[in-house]
């Protein structure tokens, strides 16, 4: 094990120095973007002013004979288009893939100054993490960086969900971690056809009723991604790093990714992935806590100014650990009212 005074050291001579704390902005989604497509690279700008943060993807979705267009579309998006802040952030290709190798050599030499975040695919193990986090801080001593550029982990194999917390602790890089429904089902022979969300045939039923095996039974789907989801957000929280929901592929169907995305809200995660304006919406109306529950975590808080003892507010008790939540939602609202005029207003901040 790395000894621990270590940890804080860059990797390789004239890398910046790591971060020892990972910047908590405003992160409610996370809005992918082809950029071998030139007609969504011009819409960039305008996709800035929407979405908290923006991604270039390299990996899959990008066909095979698009991934050189598609970094040397991230590199002029990086060098030329006005984000107005919002960090630009890329997905790479995968660590046993042909393409990465440049991707990484090129969008660090090239715009290395502009992006924040790695994002790093089918990450198994924490050696993946060493592996990119050296190469890295040469490729940042070599381009003159004075920032290091974070990495987030995509957890999407059963053997990254089985190595899940060694990988939230590897290296000081690690910004957070993504859920990835998709190739995760793969990986696990999962015997489903789709991007996250529920499953009709995976439910629990009620036992035979007295009137006869034929009488109807209530029966609900259940969550399939609850016990992931759960490890990850453990992992993230106890390593200091943030977790996100991924992907949900039926963008057609608004309802079913509130509800995916509302889980994983509750669940912990900060954000999700959007792959479609539709999509971003729908993020900012769940990562966004209700103006509701805002005023009443407020409440609390006024009425235990120092957070100690045992209170009785609206018939309900509250304790040191109620105002805790209370001060990460009123957090988390004050974070957002900065950014967004109308959250401030429904907040009454
Ligand atoms: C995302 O990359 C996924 O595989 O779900
Ligand atoms: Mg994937």
């Amino acid at each position: 094990m790395r000894n621990p005074r270590d940890f804080a050291k860059p990797l390789a001579v004239g890398a910046p120095d790591p971060l020892l704390e990972i910047p908590v902005k405003p992160s409610r989604m996370i809005h992918f973007f082809d950029a071998s497509n030139e007609k969504m690279v011009a819409k960039v700008p305008e996709m800035a002013r929407q979405a908290d943060i923006l991604l270039g993807n390299l990996e899959d979705a990008v066909p095979a004979d698009r991934k050189e267009a598609a970094r040397e579309g991230l590199v002029k998006v990086g060098r030329e288009a006005d984000l107005g802040g919002t960090p630009l952030w890329t997905r790479v290709n995968s660590l046993d893939s042909p393409w990465v190798l440049d991707d990484l050599i090129t969008l660090v030499g090239e715009i290395g100054d502009r992006l924040e975040v790695i994002m790093v695919p089918k990450v198994e193990g924490p050696w993946d993490i060493h592996y990119v986090d050296r190469l890295l801080a040469q490729l940042e001593a070599k381009a003159g960086l004075e920032r290091p550029i974070l990495v987030h982990a995509i957890l999407e194999t059963a053997q990254g969900v089985a190595n899940v917390e060694e990988i939230a602790a590897a290296s000081p890089r690690m910004q957070g971690m993504s859920f990835g429904p998709a190739d995760l089902a793969a990986s696990r022979r999962m015997k489903t056809t789709r991007v996250g969300g529920g499953h009709p045939g995976y439910r629990v039923i009620e036992d035979p009723s007295p009137e006869g095996p034929d009488a109807p039974r209530q029966s609900y789907q259940q969550d399939l991604w609850h016990y992931s989801i759960g490890r990850m957000v453990d992992a993230c929280a106890a390593n200091g790093i943030l977790p996100f929901y991924g992907p949900f592929g039926d963008i057609a169907d608004t309802v079913g990714c509130e509800a995916q995305f509302r889980a994983a809200f509750l669940m912990g995660c900060v954000g999700a992935w959007s792959l479609h304006p539709r999509q971003i919406e729908v993020a900012k109306r769940v990562f966004s806590p209700e103006p509701e529950e805002v005023r009443w975590a407020m409440k609390v808080i006024e009425a235990i100014p120092d957070g100690r003892g045992v209170h009785m507010i609206d018939g309900k008790m509250q304790d040191d650990a109620t105002w805790k939540q209370c001060k990460v939602m009123v957090n988390l609202a004050e974070m957002l009212a900065e950014k967004d005029p109308e959250l401030k207003e429904a907040y009454g901040l």
